[in-house]
């Protein structure tokens, strides 16, 4: 999880001037050199990836929790916006204490979403339709409820009790060092019967695998066989960075700065990162090679810096295709000259690797609040769709994203569901804010579910922010959405052609992809200026996509005038 909670983050965009309108000439040939297509060959090269959070997608069985026969009851309206792949996160059975992140079980369905059978008939009902699936497979910890765990802690002398990380005392009696849980308090949580601490680098209900032992990863991958056998087509592999901790069990620096909680803050240099996770990334990376090519695995990692995320292809390309590119979603606020670096550093980093974008996920607040000045969110909505549907490479959507929905915390600390949220209130109200039902429709639960209450509560915006609304609205958010995937589905420069950004406005991101003689233009305005920008182009280019519903089909000459936040997209 990244620290970028900045909640209501309001876009710093100039509003200290009245409207102006400004000139920017681009050049015709960019400086920068086009750098060479993707491989297209591979389908996830650039697949449209829709994030699915159970628990908030849809309910059949009317208990206020999303399940997995709710997914298969939408997969035509996903097959219908332009989704290719699915990445559901955590269904295992589990305490849900960290919501699925705590799994009991790797081997199955937890009954509160479904059974095997359901989850069988969910593969074959997307693989129907052409939609891929990609699994969670939760790596650095199981629950405290696994019966890896129970063993482990029954006996000092259990066979299992090194499959966890078990240390005695500090001299003081107290954890053996100063390693901090990045949910709060000490990593370490003492058990008294078997008088010996257990680490965590996350909840105390979250315990650290020790994969330092060759039966914990035999045991772990057979589990992703279980899934891969079941057909899937991937993984997204949640917290790769955290597997092991330094064996000299330093004591982590302290970053000066106070947490939430009123803690010092401290960098995770021995507990996060360290070069021997990539051992375990290409074992898997094997394990997954074993079901053939087209077997995926996403990683999630949040490097500090871009040049960091290359390591995590493999020195030979052989452990992730992708690791997760958080780095839009790091962006504190809309800013097309930080944007179009960020971009910029990305391609020349990773040359013509599979590359993805993302801007919202269920860790992070919603772009849609997080980026939107509170005045246009929704046209910034539109704005970001389209970059995220015409840069380079896959990008992912998060359930609800394409009908802007927005974050909503809870209000009193009695009505927070995620731990994270419990420990570090009020100032970190948690993650319940991006989790809420997805809005289906304006009736009960916003169509989500016909319980009484619902596992979250349903914002009150979703009585017209909703599916069925926005499909009779041809200007609506979600139409928007299709209509740009039809565009990205159409053109082959944006599907597979190169990507160089153009000129250097201030306010304007503004990008060329190339295929062939093929060549789309991509200009998105950041700002809540007017902004010309002149194309330098000699014959007329015509408009493909905009946000702004009066602009369509129009030929444009040899510039062109934007409304604030406005996004287009000419060939
Ligand atoms: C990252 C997941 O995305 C997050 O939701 C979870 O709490 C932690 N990993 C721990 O598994």
């Amino acid at each position: 999880m990244a620290g970028t909670r900045g909640f209501r983050i309001l876009a710093l965009l100039s509003l200290f001037f009245a409207i102006l309108v400004a000139t920017w000439t681009v050049a015709q040939h960019p400086k920068s050199m086009p750098l060479s297509p993707a491989p297209a060959s591979e389908w996830w090269g650039n697949a449209v990836f829709y994030e699915i959070y159970p628990r908030s997608f849809m309910d059949t069985n009317a208990d206020g929790i999303g399940d997995l026969n709710g997914i298969i009851s939408k997969l035509d309206y996903l097959a219908g916006i332009g989704i290719d792949a699915l990445w559901i996160t955590p269904f295992y059975p589990s305490p849900q204490v960290d919501f699925g992140y705590d799994v009991s079980n790797y081997e199955a369905v937890d009954p509160q979403f479904g059974t095997l059978a359901d989850f069988d008939r969910l593969v074959k009902e997307a693989h129907r339709r052409h939609i891929k699936i990609i699994c969670d497979f939760v790596i650095n910890h199981t629950s405290d409820r696994h019966p890896f765990f129970l063993e482990s802690r029954s006996s000092r002398n259990n066979p299992k009790r090194d499959w966890y990380i078990w240390k005695n005392a500090g001299p003081s009696g107290g954890p053996p060092n100063n390693w901090g849980s990045l949910f709060g308090g000490s990593s370490w949580t003492w058990d008294a019967k078997t008088m010996q601490y257990y680490y965590h680098f996350f909840y105390a209900a979250q315990p650290d695998l020790n994969w330092r032992n060759s039966s914990v990863a035999d045991a772990m991958f057979n589990s992703v066989r279980f899934w891969f056998r079941r057909g899937i087509d991937g993984f997204r592999v949640d917290a790769i960075d955290t597997i092991f901790e330094d064996p000299k069990m330093s004591n982590n620096p302290l970053t000066g700065n106070i947490r939430p909680d009123g803690e010092p803050e401290q960098g995770y240099k021995y507990t996060s990162g360290l070069q021997e996770n990539h051992g375990v990334f290409r074992k898997l990376r094997r394990v997954a090679d074993e079901f053939g090519p087209g077997h995926i695995l996403l990683g999630e990692t949040y490097p500090p810096k871009v040049a960091d995320l290359l390591a995590y292809y493999g020195s030979r390309d052989d452990e992730f295709e992708m690791p997760f590119n958080f780095f839009l979603l790091t962006q504190p606020k809309l800013d097309a000259k930080a944007f179009r670096k960020t971009v910029d550093d990305l391609e020349r980093v990773l040359r013509n690797r599979p590359i993805n974008y993302v801007l919202s996920n269920h860790d992070n607040a919603r772009a849609y609040d997080r980026l939107g000045d509170g005045t246009h969110n929704d046209e910034i909505a539109k704005l970001l769709i389209l970059m995220l549907l015409t840069l380079r490479g896959s990008p992912f959507f998060y359930y609800g994203e394409e009908i802007g929905m927005k974050t909503t915390l809870p209000q009193r600390i009695e009505d927070v569901r995620d731990p994270v949220g419990k420990r570090f209130w009020p100032k970190d109200k948690g993650r319940d804010g991006e989790r809420t039902p997805m809005q289906w429709t304006g009736g009960r639960n916003a169509g989500f579910s016909t319980a009484p209450k619902s596992w979250l509560p349903v914002p009150s915006a979703a009585a017209t922010r909703n599916v069925a609304v926005m499909e009779q609205d041809r200007n609506s958010i979600l139409s928007f959405f299709k209509n740009a995937v039809r565009l990205r589905r159409s053109s082959p420069a944006i599907l597979s052609g190169s990507y160089s950004s153009i000129g250097k406005d201030p306010c304007v991101f503004v990008y060329s992809r190339k295929s062939g003689g093929q060549e789309v233009i991509v200009a998105l305005n950041m700002s809540n200026q007017v902004r010309r920008i002149s194309l330098g182009r000699n014959a007329p280019i015509k408009v493909k996509l905009s946000s702004n519903p009066a602009r369509a089909s129009e030929t444009v000459l040899d510039s062109i005038l934007l409304a604030p936040f406005e996004a287009v997209a000419l060939e």
